[in-house]
């Protein structure tokens, strides 16, 4: 793929690195470029890094009625060699296409959709933040454009990367555990649904549970399935817990989870690198309650790129009782695995063949 570059004459960042003077919030900080691409008469045309802006849009347009709308999350960081490193971002172009197929839209080369994140990397090195826990968020995502109110895929689509100088995603990073909130009210996902495609409507339908959680005191809502009886996944990330006999368990992967590239690298380091036996179940709400008040779950959290691993202190119910894991306190095993996850994704440990991908420096 040839790219166009179409740069700011004079990079708000040329020269000099970024040092935030505050906590960096997550996501609300932009890069000066972006990607664009765009898709008509079945083919994708004119890739191109251009300042980043808004951009036209119909009123029609297909994503603003019927949501036809798909995303990704990446993270890039910088090592010790000072060069820029994306982590696993094959897989998140996979997923991409994967989440495209659910949602009758064209994929994007994964090939191309590397190339695109690694030379907007390229252009924006200078914006990585330099501070304590903070990264490049990375952020793919495709609209449909056609200007037509009818109910069907449309014809035209947009996809676009852009970056984000981020903070960790809840503001205490990793210092604080997260309480979740458990209720049979709502549902992330059906059988049969979008669950496990990155899709913005999953997401706009979590807002109202997102609000309740707020109120009761917690970050996010762990979800059941739709009958109530296992333990799917948080808003925002995948769930798992730690049992005293040293397993690590992740909910299996089904139509109504997002297959979490977090997860699926915790489960692919192993037993060897963490210590823990790992793997993957359906995970009964009862039981796991009841594992929980007997000790036997020793540590919970969830896995995400913005989470990273944000280790659960309590699950709260909407009568407002809350039940405890373990002490409350981050444990052991989190901790671990926090360090050895974001040592690899910082360039402080040996990342496993395949797992980083440095920009190149060509722009
Ligand atoms: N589950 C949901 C619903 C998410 O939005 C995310 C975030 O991307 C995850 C899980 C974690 O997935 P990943 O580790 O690929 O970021
Ligand atoms: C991510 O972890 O990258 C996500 O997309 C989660 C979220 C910010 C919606």
């Amino acid at each position: 793929m040839k790219i166009r570059y179409d740069l700011k004459p004079r990079s708000a960042r040329r020269g000099e690195p970024f040092r935030p003077e505050g906590p960096l919030p997550f996501g609300q900080l932009r890069t000066d470029h972006m990607f664009l691409m765009d898709f008509a008469d079945g083919a994708w045309s004119d890739p191109r890094i251009v300042p980043y802006g808004p951009f036209l849009l119909a009123p029609g347009a297909v994503v603003l009625h019927y949501s036809q709308e798909i995303f990704e999350g990446a993270k890039a960081f910088q090592h010790p060699d000072g060069e820029i490193y994306a982590f696993r971002i094959d897989k998140n172009a996979a997923r991409m296409n994967r989440s495209a197929e659910g949602l009758c839209m064209p994929p994007v080369p994964p090939a191309d959709q590397v190339q695109a994140i690694l030379a907007l990397l390229d252009v924006e090195r200078l914006w990585f933040p330099e501070q304590e826990g903070a990264s490049l968020y990375v952020r793919p995502f495709m609209i449909a454009t056609q200007d037509s109110l009818g109910v069907k895929p449309s014809n035209r689509y947009l996809f676009c990367v852009f970056l984000s100088p981020s903070g960790p995603y809840y503001p205490a990073g990793f210092q604080e555990p997260v309480k979740l909130l458990v209720t049979r009210r709502f549902h992330r996902a059906a059988p049969g649904g979008t669950g496990a495609m990155k899709t913005g409507g999953n997401y706009a339908a979590s807002l109202m549970a997102g609000e309740v959680a707020h109120k009761l005191g917690a970050s996010q809502v762990l979800y059941l399935d739709t009958a109530d009886r296992y333990i799917e996944e948080a808003g925002a990330m995948n769930h798992y817990h730690v049992t005293r006999d040293g397993r690590l368990v992740i909910p299996s992967f089904t139509d109504t989870i997002l297959r979490s590239v977090t997860s699926e690298s915790v489960l692919e380091l192993g037993q060897e690198v963490l210590g823990l036996r790992v793997g993957q179940e359906r995970i009964p709400f009862e039981p796991f309650l009841a594992a929980l008040r007997s000790g036997e779950i020793i540590e919970a959290g969830g896995f995400g790129t913005a989470a990273v691993v944000s280790p659960v202190g309590a699950y709260v119910f909407e009568d407002g009782t809350e039940l405890r894991v373990g002490d409350g306190r981050i444990g052991p095993n989190t901790r671990r695995i926090y360090e050895i996850l974001t040592g690899i994704q910082r360039g402080t440990r040996p990342a496993p063949p395949g797992w980083l991908f440095q920009a190149p420096r060509q722009a």
